[in-house]
């Protein structure tokens, strides 16, 4: 008993490690199951050595297997795993106080043997990691280094060159930032400068970044319909998109940060008074329409409508419009497809290990569906956006010109790729026009 509370912590950590090992689990689910509120140690630590690990796990595989003569246990393994990422996240002396509590946890979870085993490997962990870390640049050793699937350190080499992959592969590996979006609303300026002091200054307009330590503060400014938690990457479409005052319709809209930068594009681009007959319409899947709804009951500087359907499943959405009184043509269709999250792989370092090739593939198949959906709802003249937050040129560029090699009355305005960099994901978004 006195065991289980002392080592509460290393189990739930362990038991967090076996869940995302075990299968293709989003780290999400898991860290609400194990880290649940209420519990009897810091959940953000455990998410720390979690998401530490997931971002150097097979970094941390490759070091342990250098250190053993044969396979070890799987249950030995596992500690070894999570004790290793929560080394990894402690410095100098603080290192040997976590090796020995993770020892000390071992004793009680798996035989005294292996724990010993546990004790020798972790303590020449450090150099093992580092010799890897040293390694030259071949894309199975940039794999390792970097915890990404080598096919994906292959494909972004030839996509974007050496140079180029490192970046994305070091920016991958930083814990992302917290940005809040403040919305064009004199109001909105006032209410953040009493809030100034939780947050950094961002070469992206309107977009500031948490300091550490300030959350409980900042999330108080959430209550209010003018700030927005958003990664600035999310951004470049809206805002090629440029929506004027009109009626727009906002295919893939949920959780709604897109559909809520359009609408602040619109009151920016427009006055108040335009601003206010525009009509905004964001669609979604009905398991999503729910929290698209919450965010919509923010936007009420312009007429919002939530729709909930499947886009792709006949002439649904054509229905669900009609049904709601809603048009069937509008001056801009804006789509933010699903995708394979190759751009923000930082922000979800469980996803890397979950995609495959065949997943962009298939990605880039619905993809090429929805456009062909959202194009009958662009009027003659009206713009179509095309957006995505994978970097992946078949999920972006061929998708695009395959939807324009088949539909001649729409044409390329400008399409673009933003790669993750230490203050934005990644992103990939074009604007199409229709003929008049
Ligand atoms: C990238 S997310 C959209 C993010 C959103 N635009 C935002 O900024 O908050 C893609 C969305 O597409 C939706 N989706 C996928 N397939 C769909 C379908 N067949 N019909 C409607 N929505 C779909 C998903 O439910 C998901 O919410």
């Amino acid at each position: 008993m006195q065991h289980a509370k002392k080592y509460e912590f290393n189990s739930a950590v362990l038991k967090a490690v076996e869940s995302c090992a075990a299968g293709r689990r989003k780290a999400d689910s898991v860290m609400e199951e194990c880290f649940p509120t209420g519990c009897g140690f810091s959940r953000s630590a455990a998410e720390a050595v979690l998401l530490q690990w997931l971002r150097n796990r097979m970094l941390i595989d490759a070091a342990v297997f250098s250190l053993c003569k044969k396979n070890p246990k799987k249950n030995a393994l596992n500690v070894l795993r999570a004790a290793a990422a929560d080394a990894m996240s402690s410095e100098g002396t603080k290192f040997a106080q976590v090796v020995h509590n993770w020892v000390g946890f071992s004793k009680t979870k798996i035989s005294g043997n292996e724990s010993g085993f546990v004790n020798a490997v972790l303590r020449k962990l450090p150099d093992a990691v580092e010799k890897l870390r040293r390694s030259s640049g071949s894309a199975e050793s940039l794999a390792i280094k970097y915890s990404h699937p080598q096919w994906l350190v292959e494909k972004w080499t030839k996509q974007f060159g050496a140079e180029k992959t490192l970046e994305i592969l070091e920016c991958s590996q930083t814990p992302s930032e917290v940005f809040f979006r403040v919305s064009p609303f004199p109001q909105a300026s006032k209410l953040f400068s009493d809030y100034a002091v939780c947050f950094s200054k961002t070469e992206f307009e309107n977009f500031f970044k948490l300091k550490g330590g300030f959350w409980s503060r900042a999330k108080e400014l959430l209550k209010s319909r003018f700030f927005y938690v958003q990664d600035p990457s999310t951004y470049f479409a809206p805002l090629q998109f440029s929506p004027m005052p009109g009626s727009y319709l906002d295919l893939c809209a949920a959780p709604g940060g897109k559909s809520r930068a359009i609408a602040d594009l619109i009151l920016k681009n427009g006055s108040a008074e335009k601003s206010k007959n525009s009509l905004l319409v964001g669609v979604d899947l009905p398991e999503r329409a729910g929290q698209l709804a919450e965010n919509f009951s923010k936007i009420d500087f312009m007429k919002a409508e939530v729709a909930e359907c499947d886009i792709l499943d006949g002439e649904s959405l054509s229905e669900t419009l009609s049904s709601k009184n809603l048009p069937l043509e509008y001056d801009g269709v804006f789509v933010d497809a699903p995708c394979s999250n190759t751009g923000v792989l930082r922000r979800r370092p469980d996803a890397r290990y979950r995609i495959s090739e065949n997943d962009i593939a298939a990605c880039a198949k619905k993809q090429l569906e929805i456009l062909e959906t959202a194009k009958k709802f662009v009027k003659p003249g009206g713009k179509l956006e095309y957006s995505t937050c994978s970097i992946e040129k078949e999920e972006n560029s061929e998708v695009v010109h395959r939807f324009l090699s088949k539909n001649k009355n729409f044409s390329l305005i400008s399409e673009n790729i933003l790669l993750p960099k230490y203050e934005n994901d990644g992103a990939g978004y074009a604007l199409i026009q229709r003929d008049v």
